[in-house]
């Protein structure tokens, strides 16, 4: 009997315990259904177990490793510089510190824009060696055919268009996409472009409000805003800038839920002057 597959009402009842344990889980398709049931779709970003176990203990929907760790984690000036093996190092870490939300891994510079092949092997490795569930890349109409190929290999994809960090170069800085009107379709254009490809979920980053609204609107699949109003079916934001955690620059799109920043400073200086005063560790902190 040793190691077979239990049977008859015991086998039963293992699969009735396996799935009310994963009832919770948020995959793909619960991420897109959400739009059809109107429900907002709730993101932020994680780069480390503690965070990734806090976030998900909180409820978020998604926990997205994004490129963005490049700035908040390493102290970079922008997204370019992070490597493939660095964000499969911190998705691994998220992967442990989560039970219900869906990770989703940014692919970053490099790892798609090169070919198609390349795409597809490191859009797997994300998920192969890094747990996620999902990638992220930026742009719209010129990266449909890499979308096409990562969802076709059965690996869902996020995209990302508007303001996309990894052009900071082409654009001048981070500047709002979409000011002028004329631009417009060309965005809307990149946004039916991701969903034709095949993507689950589309973030729409630094445009006007009124423009992510008419884009929420055309598509079928959710829209997941970060500076792009309240119209978008969900929102994302990262999680150093809402904890004051990250102020080397401060976007107007950015509310500031807490001050742990703050409260870092102030706990490291009441343990300095305790050191210093010869009271830390006292009594209760030491052993007899
Ligand atoms: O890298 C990132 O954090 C992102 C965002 C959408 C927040 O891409």
């Amino acid at each position: 009997m040793g190691g077979e597959w239990p049977s008859g009402f015991f086998r039963e009842a293992f699969l009735f315990v396996e799935f009310d344990l994963m009832v919770d889980k948020i995959t793909v398709p619960a991420i897109r259904n959400k739009k059809r049931t109107g429900e907002k779709i709730t993101a932020l970003t994680a780069y480390d177990y503690c965070f990734a176990r806090i976030l998900d203990q909180a409820g978020i929907d998604i926990l997205l490793v994004g490129d963005s760790l490049a700035c908040v984690i390493q102290g970079q000036d922008s997204t370019l510089p992070v490597t493939l093996e660095e964000m499969i190092y911190h998705t691994r870490a998220v992967v442990r510190g989560r039970k219900q939300a869906l990770v989703v891994a940014d692919m970053p510079f490099l790892s798609y824009q090169v070919n198609v092949e390349e795409a597809k092997r490191n859009a797997g490795r994300l998920l192969q060696e890094g747990g996620a569930e999902a990638v992220k890349l930026e742009g719209g109409v010129g990266v449909v055919k890499t979308i096409e190929a990562i969802v076709k290999m059965g690996v869902p994809v996020m995209g990302h268009v508007g303001l996309t960090p990894q052009s900071i170069h082409q654009f001048g800085g981070y500047k709002i996409q979409g000011r002028e009107k004329e631009q417009w379709d060309a965005i809307m254009a990149d946004a039916l472009a991701v969903e034709a490809g095949g993507a689950f979920s589309v973030v729409l980053e630094g445009i006007p409000a009124e423009l992510a609204g008419e884009i929420t609107a055309g598509l079928q699949i959710p829209t997941i805003g970060i500076g792009a109003g309240v119209k978008c079916d969900g929102q994302i934001l990262v999680i150093h800038d809402i904890l004051g955690l990250f102020d080397k620059f401060a976007p107007k799109f950015v509310k500031r839920y807490a001050e742990i920043g703050t409260a870092v400073s102030e706990a490291a200086k009441h343990f300095i002057a305790e050191v210093q005063a010869g009271t830390f560790p006292d009594e209760e902190h030491s052993f007899r």
